[in-house]
């Protein structure tokens, strides 16, 4: 059948919209429309392509996923080796290996020889040296070859010299561009190789772990397993279903390309299409280079996939040659290795502790292992549900990562070390610190105590009333609080207005062991004794709307408490005010105004305040509070990834609602960046401007708590 030419034009549109949208979307993280607009324009060119199966096109957007199963993998011989890199394992060994090629370079540049090579020369003169500092990607090395323009071939790393072509694997990620994106008129080069790291975002680790685990399935140890199992999977159904990316780092093979150096190469890969990680940097001084390494490791944890080093690479092509390789590692390239994130340890047991609202939580307690170069024996498990989706079971082998935060997650269970004697865990029905009868309100996840008087409930609430952003009350940290409700000096948050001194000086706060064995005891002072009594002092003068944070009202954070204030000026006023007339203020819902009601409604609640306003706390605002501006006034969040708990026009109406605006870029003006699931680039961008990070859960107790 012949195509009329209109319906050719209409494609080849279609085609090129759509690659725009895929590069918007899957690499620069801007997408400008819908995804059910995405779709529309998708079936659309869907149902021309089989009306019309003569412009049908490997480069077709279509045509990502579809390729049958193999029955194996074909081996490719690389154009050119695939190189590994030497290891600087300290700052000492980073900075040796400057020195080297330093001297490499200036011997090198010194050789006796005719006017020709004297302009050559110049290229290797090591006052003009820069350098590329990279994040070093923790996942799977490949290599994609594109010859006239269109992927051609898409190769693991194999041995270096030969890998397996996975081409249908890797057509299925969308970050990888099917065709180079050119310039109207430009030519392509005849082939060209880029290579890079394909890397499975730690959320999609975890979902895949959860699901494997659920489904008896083996678990695997880290991302890049995770990544390396479905890159090499026979059938590219199942590579499509798993949100593979790529982090493109090097121009391999090419004819009919020049370039000079690795910055231009990258350059040309961003121009082109690739996906390049934003952090990566040229500097042309070594401190600074030594610091943006140092600077990483710190940060790495708020990147959403795993870096295990970073790369430090000489930017001159020429300098490249001049140095050489020595076995498999180039001279002009060095890793500068993090400790690895993640670690698999034994989960001896879980324990569970309660919080100041009576939440039941439990904890893993493992064997000690060192994960993020830090050890750890202890990491948060959320909730009994949560334990047996993962399907995390006390005595299993457990994968634990540091990531997102500082405390350490407990992933998966390590399915094939199971010996059959693992426990499956169930939340107590008696309360471990008062052993009331637990309940489990209807329609929540979280188990509670139901016990007022609940001992661990009150040390808690004394906690949060003393602490930062509360009532901060300096020398008053988490350990003297319990030691003195263990002593019962404290029953009760407004306790701490009528503690004597004389019940504080000499008091035991901690012990230790000593070198020679002994156990030394660490007592409280005169001087800190005074100095507690002034911070208790000074947070006489906290603001009301601190005061009614620090009293731990279920759902009132610090941003509720606020809201609240600025429409109740007055804890009277607070306390008369029915519901209704609580969630009559702008952002504050019918479960808080229940849950403020609640609060006032016990008599205890109502004791405990009358005690803390005759100690001379605040509980009414004075004029300048009752006209504060809107709590994120000032404040602008960019969102990046989808948040799954709602939608990013909601977490936009409620970040302006607040107050705050809402920006589609990270920039200079940033304040927070609330990273969903998937974030892309502007999750990178904003680590590399050091910009506050929030995950969905941070973000949502920030606007809700
Ligand atoms: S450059 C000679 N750059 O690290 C150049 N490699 O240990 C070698 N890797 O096989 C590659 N991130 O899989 C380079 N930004 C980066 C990288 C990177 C991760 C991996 C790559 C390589 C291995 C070498």
């Amino acid at each position: 059948m012949v195509t009329p030419p209109e319906i050719s034009k209409q494609v080849e549109e279609l085609r090129r919209d759509l690659d725009r949208h895929n590069h918007l979307y899957y690499v620069l993280d801007q997408p400008e429309i819908s995804d059910a607009e995405y779709d529309r324009l998708f079936s659309e060119l869907k149902d021309l392509e089989e009306e019309y199966p003569g412009l049908q096109s490997p480069d077709s957007p279509t045509q990502r996923v579809g390729a049958e199963p193999l029955a194996a993998f074909t081996q490719v011989r690389h154009p050119l080796p695939m190189l590994s890199l030497a290891n600087a394992r300290n700052e000492l060994e980073l900075e040796d290996w400057h020195h080297r090629i330093i001297k490499l370079l200036t011997d090198a540049g010194q050789k006796p020889e005719d006017a020709g090579q004297e302009a050559e020369n110049d290229l290797l003169k090591t006052d003009n040296i820069a350098f590329v500092v990279e994040p070093k990607i923790d996942g799977l090395a490949i290599s994609l070859i594109y010859e006239n323009g269109s992927l051609a071939r898409g190769s693991t790393r194999g041995n270096g010299e030969v890998g397996e072509d996975v081409t249908n694997n890797l057509r299925t990620i969308h970050a990888i561009p099917l065709a180079l994106r050119l310039e109207p008129g430009e030519l392509p080069p005849a082939v060209v190789e880029v290579r890079g790291e394909i890397y499975l975002p730690l959320a999609a680790f975890q979902r895949y772990n959860e699901e494997r685990a659920a489904a008896g399935e083996p678990t695997f140890a880290n991302p890049r397993n995770a990544a390396a199992g479905s890159v090499r999977q026979l059938d590219p159904r199942i590579a499509a279903r798993r949100p593979l990316s790529i982090w493109c780092y090097q121009v391999g093979y090419s004819e009919g390309l020049e370039l000079e150096s690795h910055s231009q190469a990258l350059d040309w890969m961003i121009s082109h299409g690739f996906k390049v990680n934003p952090l990566v940097e040229r500097y042309a001084d070594f401190t600074a280079v030594i610091d943006a390494c140092r600077g990483w490791e710190e940060r790495r944890s708020e990147l959403d996939y795993d870096i295990d080093g970073a790369v430090v690479k000489i930017d001159s092509y020429a300098m490249h040659d001049a140095l050489g390789v020595v076995g498999r590692d180039p001279r002009w390239a060095v890793a500068f290795k993090f400790a690895p994130s993640t670690a698999v340890t034994h989960l001896l047991k879980i324990g569970v502790n309660v919080g100041r609202t009576g939440a039941l939580n439990p904890y893993a307690v493992m064997e000690p292992v060192e994960v993020g170069g830090v050890t750890v024996s202890q990491a948060t498990l959320h909730n009994e549900e949560d334990i047996n989706r993962k399907d995390i079971r006390e005595g299993d082998w457990v994968v634990i990562q540091r990531a997102g935060d500082v405390i350490p997650q407990v992933v998966s269970p390590v399915i094939q070390k199971r010996t059959g004697a693992e426990q499956e865990f169930r939340l107590p029905d008696l309360c471990p610190s008062c052993g009331s009868h637990t309940v489990r309100p209807e329609g929540e996840v979280v188990v509670r105590c139901p016990n007022r008087s609940c001992p661990s409930q009150i040390v808690e609430s004394i906690k949060h009333f003393v602490s930062k952003g509360a009532m901060d009350v300096d020398g008053v940290g988490e350990r003297l609080v319990e030691r003195l409700f263990s002593l019962g000096f404290l029953k009760n948050m407004a306790d701490l207005y009528t503690l004597k001194p004389e019940e504080l000086i000499g008091l035991e706060t901690s012990s230790s062991v000593n070198q020679q064995g002994t156990t030394v005891s660490h007592r409280l002072q005169e001087k800190s004794v005074a100095n507690i009594f002034n911070a208790l002092d000074d947070s006489r003068k906290r603001p009301f709307h601190r005061v009614l944070f620090a009293l731990g009202i279920r759902h009132v954070g610090s941003i509720n408490a606020q809201l609240l204030v600025s429409s109740f000026h007055s804890v009277d006023a607070l306390m008369t005010a029915s519901p209704e007339e609580i969630s009559q203020v702008e952002g504050i819902g019918p479960i808080i105004a229940e849950a403020v009601r609640d609060y006032f409604a016990e008599p205890h609640n109502l004791e405990t305040v009358e005690r803390l306003r005759r100690a001379g706390l605040q509980f009414e605002v004075d004029a300048g509070e009752a006209a504060a501006p809107k709590p994120l006034a000032g404040k602008t969040f960019v969102l990046t990834g989808t948040l799954s708990s709602l939608g990013r026009a909601e977490a936009k109406e409620k970040i302006e609602a607040l107050g705050g605006k809402v920006s589609g870029s990270v920039g200079k003006g940033t304040d927070f960046v609330v990273a969903g699931e998937n974030p892309g680039s502007k999750l990178a961008k904003a680590v590399k401007l050091e910009k506050q990070i929030l995950s969905e859960e941070e973000f949502l107790a920030t606007i809700t708590s």
